[in-house]
């Protein structure tokens, strides 16, 4: 059974419909702790909730970044995670973590990448002016949301469509996409990327 791990850094919502999802009798998988970078992360209340266990540091608790990496990667491997899933954590993953765990961490990111990278994605796509913009699920590589994509959904911008409804929009998409894909990788079932 593959054992996952999820990292946010806020609200968590995405990591809420993740551990439902998961915690289903039929799902291929386990999770087994959510990390939050954030000692105050809304998440966090969301997993004693659920009675997900979960870890908390900051990266400012470390002399380094590749010290918090490595408290992090010891917490990944007594728990023998297969596979990380990033929801809404909002750090950059090093090259300690990445070298340990490559090709075995996945994002979802709020936009149609290779548009709009970075922390703002929503904001920067509508003040872009843009009719579409979307969702990507992805691997994590070195790069600042340059890793392989896995899939992506559409979501369209209307001229009545305020920040706010263009927020809402695409979360309900993130939460429909976000473990119909994980649980279709770890099924080993080839994940469509789909832009319709
Ligand atoms: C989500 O929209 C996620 O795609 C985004 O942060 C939000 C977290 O919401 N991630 C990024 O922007 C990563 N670059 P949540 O805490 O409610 O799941």
């Amino acid at each position: 059974m593959t054992k996952l791990a999820i990292f946010a850094s806020g609200n968590g919502s995405n990591f809420e419909v993740l551990a439902r999802a998961i915690n289903q009798l039929d799902f291929p998988a386990t999770l087994e702790f959510l990390f939050c970078d954030k000692r105050e992360a809304y998440a966090l209340k969301r997993a004693e909730n659920l009675g997900v266990t979960s870890f908390a540091f900051e990266l400012k608790e470390f002399p380094d970044k590749a010290s918090y990496e490595a408290a992090i990667i010891k917490l990944l491997e007594r728990h023998e995670i297969d596979l990380i899933l990033l929801a809404g954590y909002m750090k950059i993953v090093g090259g300690t973590l990445l070298s340990r765990y490559d090709g075995k961490i996945i994002n979802i990111h709020p936009a149609l990448l290779p548009d709009f990278k970075g922390a703002h994605a929503i904001n920067d796509a509508f003040a872009a002016g843009v009719n579409q913009t979307g969702v990507t699920v992805h691997y994590v590589d070195s790069g600042v949301d340059t890793g392989q994509i896995i899939a992506q959904e559409v979501v369209a911008i209307k001229t009545n469509d305020t920040l706010e409804t263009l927020e809402a929009k695409i979360h309900q998409v993130e939460h429909q996409l976000y473990p119909k894909v994980v649980r279709n990788l770890i099924g080993g079932e080839k994940s469509e990327t789909c832009v319709n």
